[in-house]
């Protein structure tokens, strides 16, 4: 992939992240028309919506034209350029604006024409216009094709467009004042998705927005991070709710069988195929969830592709065509950019995945959301393993300052064992397994805040009850790993109130 295609990923990246970065329509389509112009060189970009009750064509959003500028950029239907392409739904590229006749500039906004080069793309979604997208281009210096060009406003309309479409759905919901609106406002609270980082509160207002959508969803984001809950959540807060929940790993079943699972098989289709009915349609009415899309093998991403333009799919040996009206979900852990690059996922395919990027960051970027992960999931292992356990302020300390690689995942395990197998009902620092307690040393609560004989002593306590579970708590063993005598080990174990605790090593024996 050459320098210019790179750029141009990077900035249809940009695009789908500003495009649903706020629900101000203005404003996102600004920001798409500035990306245009500062990534890829496109001037002037205008954004063009045809209104289906007064047939006229304005401009919705522009990128280097003045409020009275754009209020002059009116077409009608087959007027001028842009008249022409919302008539036809086809591309339009002037090479010179100056020797076209037909380009009227009706905003005034260009006073010298010479050499500007002019496009114009449709903004469809099955087959409905919708508006177009437009933009000044000067070509002399450069090496980059018109055909090139192209492509990307075609990505970047299909984008627009669908985005429209959502923001068609968005504006019904609010006028029609469901209770979605005064959610929106307030802070987004599901009962089982925790966490009110600033980060993860951006998750669940989008959440909560596409819920009320039929949009199609890319999750992503590290194992563990919650993004088969949220697809769930997503699921279950639409009107889909009552339909079928699907959910398929697409790195779970072999290549070979994965076409006749998703979109089912006549009996006879292949060597031992059995009629079935194919996932797709089994979640018929609900959502499909397609984790790990990142593996979906080559072979299939093209026959997916179609399923979600033309919303059919057609049995492995069977010559009929099925409808099916799903909602998709997908999540991947993948760097989705990077497998395009290397060839492993095709580029149309992620464009029509990717029309509601949401992104889930690790635990460790959002460590705020710890403590009410902790208090949320020792109240349920509570709940479920009929004990009443509370945790040391200092253990929450080292959860605090570990960086949760399985992300939420992991601290659920954790407090799940450290629940299950706690003899006390306060769980210490030295019940926790050596991976988490591995930040001990390197704990940064000596920041100079306690006078040095304080630290000292802090470390030393620290070390000790690191240590001690280590050696199953045989004092012998412990004072000669940490250089001491028994008698001084002894006698700092009582000046820190460590309580000794012989019994099994939980941590070492399940996994
Ligand atoms: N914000 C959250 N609040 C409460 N529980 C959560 C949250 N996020 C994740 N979990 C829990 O963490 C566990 C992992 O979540 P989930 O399976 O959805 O992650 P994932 O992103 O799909 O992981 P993977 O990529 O490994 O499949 C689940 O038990 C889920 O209930
Ligand atoms: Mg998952």
């Amino acid at each position: 992939m050459d320098k210019y295609e790179n750029i141009e990923l990077k900035a249809l990246f940009e695009v789908s992240k500003v495009l649903t970065s706020s629900f101000d329509l203005g404003k996102n389509l600004y920001s798409v028309l500035e990306i245009l112009s500062k990534a890829l060189d496109m001037r002037r970009g205008s954004i063009f919506v045809f209104d289906k009750k007064t047939e006229e064509i304005s401009i919705v959003a522009a990128y280097g034209l003045t409020e009275e500028e754009m209020k002059r950029g009116r077409y009608r239907i087959g007027e001028g350029i842009v008249g022409t392409v919302i008539e036809t739904g086809i591309p339009m590229f002037i090479p010179d604006i100056e020797k076209e006749p037909q380009f009227l500039n009706k905003t005034g906004s260009r006073p010298n024409k010479k050499g500007i080069s002019f496009l114009c793309v449709p903004i469809k979604i099955e087959e409905e216009i919708l508006g177009v997208v437009s933009v000044d281009r000067i070509y002399a210096d450069e090496k980059t094709e018109v055909d090139d060009d192209l492509r990307v406003l075609s990505i970047v309309a299909s984008l627009i467009g669908q985005f429209l479409k959502l923001w068609e759905t968005y504006k019904i919901m609010e006028d029609e004042n469901i209770t979605l609106r005064a959610q929106l406002k307030e802070r987004y609270n599901f009962p089982n998705l925790i966490g009110q980082s600033h980060s993860f509160q951006a998750v669940l207002k989008t959440v909560m927005k596409v819920a009320g959508t039929d949009a199609t969803v890319l999750l992503f984001g590290e194992s563990g991070t919650g993004k088969e809950l949220i697809a769930k959540t997503i699921h279950f807060q639409s009107k889909r709710a009552k339909g079928p929940f699907v959910a398929i790993n697409c790195a779970a079943i072999p290549e070979n069988l994965l076409e006749a699972e998703l979109f089912g098989s006549e009996k006879g289709a292949f060597t031992g195929a059995v009629k079935r009915i194919g996932e797709f349609e089994q979640a018929q009415g609900g959502t499909i969830f397609l984790d790990e899309v990142g593996e979906l093998p080559l072979s299939l991403q093209p026959k997916l592709l179609r399923v979600l333009q033309e919303r059919t799919v057609e049995p492995l040996g069977s010559s009929k065509t099925i409808r099916v009206d799903v909602r998709l979900i997908s999540a991947t852990n993948k760097d989705l950019a990077e497998e395009i690059r290397k060839g492993n996922f095709r580029e149309d395919l992620f464009w029509r995945l990717n029309v509601i990027p949401i992104y889930i960051p690790p635990l460790r970027e959002r460590k705020e959301d710890i403590p009410l992960l902790v208090e949320y999931y020792l109240k349920s292992f509570c709940n479920i393993y009929k004990k009443s356990v509370t945790i040391d302020d200092e253990v929450l300390k080292v959860f605090m300052s570990y960086d949760w690689p399985g992300n939420v995942r992991e601290l659920a395990n954790t407090i799940e064992r450290l629940v299950v197998m706690t003899e006390i009902n306060k769980i210490k620092l030295y019940d926790l397994p050596d991976t988490v307690k591995g930040v001990l040393p390197l704990k940064p609560s000596f920041s100079g805040e306690l006078k040095l004989p304080r630290e000292v002593e802090e470390l030393e306590r620290i070390r000790i009850m690191d240590a001690l579970p280590k050696y199953n708590f045989n004092i012998r063993k412990t004072a000669q790993a940490l250089g001491l005598t028994e008698r001084q080990l002894n006698y700092r174990i009582k000046k820190y109130g460590i309580t000794i605790r012989k019994g099994i090593n939980l941590y070492d024996s399940d996994n």
